[in-house]
């Protein structure tokens, strides 16, 4: 027996037709990695104006850098957990189109989910600030902070900073997929940073289901969330493969 909303959830997701995933730092957690809001995470350690903003990384892009690779450090060893692999299965069974992520750690693809928008960009590789030059992540070389590009430019990630744009395709594709969704599983985001925060008021307005899958109350979660599952993704989304008689990827 599953608690009623894995049931509830489960059925939703059953008789939908176009299902989606938006997903943000909780779903990481059980991988290991803090999220950005949660005590001892990224934003308690690291003031997000002074570090996350593209105006501070202009100012000062070697102080970013080193807040970069302290991210970097906590992705190093992560592997996907059981909530990436469910999202992976839910795809691979046909029950899910899509999942948008705001997490730049790549570890949906590497769950084996094939049709991901990322959000927020990711951090596979780097380009300059200057000139636009990109190189694999793995080529850049930050003994020296930060990192710079053959034209003397400052290499940056290939993710969002607070202050910029949300990458062109991304938006499009996941405009495309809130208007088209009758289900939407939000999982592991505050859903406080916009314009990701606002994917799942769209959907709700087009007459999605919002499930919300978070050991926590987010803003979402009395307004929008029309089923709030409140555990976390690790263990909430694998039983929902299993009350839909699947088994994980
Ligand atoms: N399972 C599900 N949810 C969880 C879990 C878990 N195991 N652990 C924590 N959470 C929830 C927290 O309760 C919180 O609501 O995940 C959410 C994480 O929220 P944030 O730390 O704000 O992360 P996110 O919503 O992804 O942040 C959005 O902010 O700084 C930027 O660019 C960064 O993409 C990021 C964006």
């Amino acid at each position: 027996m599953w608690p009623s909303v894995i049931e509830e959830a489960a059925k939703r997701i059953q008789a939908s037709s176009w299902a989606v995933a938006l997903t943000g730092a909780g779903i990481s957690v059980e991988s290991g990695i803090p999220d950005f809001r949660s005590p001892g995470g990224l934003w308690s350690k690291y003031d997000p104006m002074e570090y996350g903003d593209i105006r501070s990384f202009r100012a000062n892009p070697g102080k970013v850098w080193r807040m970069l690779i302290d991210m970097e450090h906590m992705l190093i060893d992560a592997a996907p957990n059981a909530a990436h692999y469910a999202l992976a299965t839910l795809e691979r069974e046909g029950f899910l189109k899509g999942v948008i992520t705001q997490n730049v750690d790549s570890l949906h693809q590497r769950a084996g989910s094939r049709h991901v928008v990322e959000f927020h960009g990711h951090g596979r590789s780097a380009r300059c600030d200057w000139c636009g030059r990109e190189v694999p992540r793995e080529a850049l070389k930050v003994q020296d902070v930060p990192p710079r590009c053959v034209c003397g430019g400052p290499m940056r990630p290939n993710f969002v900073f607070f202050g910029e744009d949300i990458p062109r395709a991304a938006y499009l594709q996941a405009m495309h997929m809130m208007e088209r969704c009758d289900v939407l599983l939000v999982v592991g985001t505050s859903a406080t940073v916009a314009p990701a925060s606002h994917l799942p008021l769209m959907a709700k307005d087009r007459g999605a289901f919002v499930i919300e899958v978070n050991p926590n109350v987010t803003d979402l979660t009395s307004i929008h969330t029309n089923l709030h599952v409140p555990m976390p993704a690790g263990q909430a989304l694998p039983a929902m493969v299993s009350a839909l008689g699947l088994s994980l990827e």
